[in-house]
């Protein structure tokens, strides 16, 4: 538990660095790291640029998985996850854009881009660190309420409470956002070696409750990560109010 979101912005900055750095990292052997997008893990990209920027880190050897991407959102299109990655992190570090994994939300074949996104983890030998962020809902990633806690990579339809949340990035016009994305499933973050969950604000504080309070459901699929081995949750102080 952290005092504000800038200091959990901060420690998990620092968590990254850190875990990147002991792997010893190089040609022969790059960090797997898992990403989300959201508003709450800004200020970690944040502090990771300055970090880079002050040399005390470096993602040469590093390989990105995203978590998420919406469904028919072209690449270039402001609100798409791309977007946000290549605008706040990407673009501003030193990782080769060949080893920047993100889901194709205008692919015709969905099933086929969720597949090869599983294999293509697989090869890269697996996630070393996932950093999540969740919904109010307890979502993580795109895992909505109701998903099977062993789902894996797949097209999921948004529901109301999510779209309405995300409402705020398309100009509060709830027409304009998506109504499915491409996500990681449940059992994809849990087959990480280590998960990093990112929480902020009272308004993720049931959430925080039923993630790791009360028993483990698919109806808050963050509670998953309580039978995950190296499960870490990192939260403001806002954010405990319900604990
Ligand atoms: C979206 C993303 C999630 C993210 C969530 C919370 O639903 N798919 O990965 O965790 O938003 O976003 P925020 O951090 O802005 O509250």
């Amino acid at each position: 538990i952290e005092e504000t979101g800038s200091d959990v912005a901060d420690f998990a900055a620092k968590y990254v660095r850190k875990r990147i750095n002991e792997f010893g990292a190089g040609p022969d052997k790059y960090f797997v790291l898992g990403l989300p997008t959201g508003s709450t893990p800004l200020g970690m990209y944040k502090r990771l640029i300055e970090f880079y920027k002050a040399g005390t880190v470096s993602f040469r050897y590093v390989i990105t998985f995203n978590m998420d991407e919406y469904v028919g959102l072209p690449r270039d299109h402001p609100e798409s996850y791309h977007s946000f990655m290549f605008n706040n992190f990407f673009r501003h570090i030193d990782i080769e854009p060949k080893n920047v994994h993100i889901l194709n939300g205008m692919t015709n074949d969905a099933k086929k881009e969720c597949e090869n996104y599983e294999r293509m983890i697989k090869e890269a030998g697996g996630i070393e660190l996932f950093v999540g962020g969740i919904g109010p809902d307890g979502h993580v990633a795109f895992n909505e309420p109701g998903s099977s806690l062993s789902s894996r990579t797949r097209i999921k339809t948004l529901n109301a409470d999510t779209i309405q949340a995300n409402a705020r990035f398309f100009g509060g016009d709830l027409s304009q956002v998506p109504t499915q994305a491409l996500t990681v499933g449940v059992q994809t973050v849990m087959d990480a070696r280590e998960v990093m969950i990112l929480i902020t604000g009272t308004h993720k504080a049931l959430a925080l409750h039923m993630a790791i309070e009360c028993g483990v459901n698919h109806m808050w699929t963050v509670s998953a990560f309580q039978y995950h081995p190296l499960a870490m949750f990192v939260a403001d102080e806002d954010a405990t109010l319900e604990l």
